[in-house]
């Protein structure tokens, strides 16, 4: 009779920002840590990981929008940059880790039962990558969600230009969905802490969302392992 497949019960999603991954100061050695960080962690619990695609991202969807691209043109230029971030860091990773990282829900889910951590970017037009990891969680039910950012929380105004502003470090779903959905448009390339579609499909599967700053490998780890940890709580 054939072993069952191993379970996704107590999975742990993270969603790294490609604002954390590159920020041209010390991206190799930031990269090789997190994998190494992320491939002891998806040893005690399934783990998918989510990669953004950051300024690359964002530069080249300012570009097509100047030749006049349409928005499901430049959402999908945008899905291209994070599979690229999503290679580098499956490379990295090695076995099991899947080298191609799959391309829709269904498949992570598929593969999260064969491999850990599963690494993936985009898939459809019209959210982020925050999105994807959320539509996963949802999917296998997952334990928490934790968002690696460039900042470390969500703060109360826009700490770049609000030096007074306040980390606020825990908010409940309500609010935190009314913030986003003033923050964002869903507009290609926008850059907000988290997405619409991440906020929405999280609160109404129940699943706890921790915000922090990701270049802190040591504070994510404990994030991901459910350990106190400095950032923000939703939910
Ligand atoms: P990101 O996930 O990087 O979003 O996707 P982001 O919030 O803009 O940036 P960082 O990385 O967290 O700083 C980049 C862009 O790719 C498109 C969207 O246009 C998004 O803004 N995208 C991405 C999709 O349309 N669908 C996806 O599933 C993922």
């Amino acid at each position: 009779m054939p072993s069952p497949a191993p379970s996704t019960a107590r999975t742990v999603v993270v969603s790294i920002g490609g604002s954390v991954l590159l920020t041209g100061t010390d991206d190799a050695k930031y990269v090789e840590e997190l994998a190494d960080l992320l491939r002891e962690a998806g040893r005690s619990h399934p783990l998918v990981v989510t990669t953004g695609g950051g300024r690359a991202a964002r530069e080249y969807i300012r570009l097509g929008r100047e030749l006049g691209l349409t928005e499901v043109e430049l959402d999908e230029i945008g899905i291209d940059v994070t599979r690229l971030n999503a290679r580098l860091l499956a490379a990295r990773l090695g076995p099991p880790t899947p080298a191609h990282p799959p391309t829709t829900i269904a498949a992570a889910v598929h593969e999260l039962r064969h491999a850990s951590p599963i690494v993936l970017g985009g898939t459809e037009p019209g959210h982020t990558t925050d999105g994807v990891g959320a539509l996963v969680a949802a999917r296998v039910r997952a334990e928490r969600f934790v968002n690696a950012t460039d900042v470390d929380g969500l703060y109360d105004q826009d700490p770049r230009t609000h030096p007074n502003a306040r980390r606020i470090d825990q908010i409940w779903w309500p609010e935190f969905r009314k913030r986003v959905h003033a923050a964002t448009s869903g507009e290609p390339g926008q850059n907000f802490l988290f997405d619409r579609l991440g906020a929405d499909t999280l609160a109404r599967a129940g699943i706890p969302l921790a915000i922090v700053q990701g270049r802190d490998l040591e504070n994510l780890g404990k994030a991901i392992r459910g350990e106190p940890f400095v950032g923000s709580r939703v939910g």
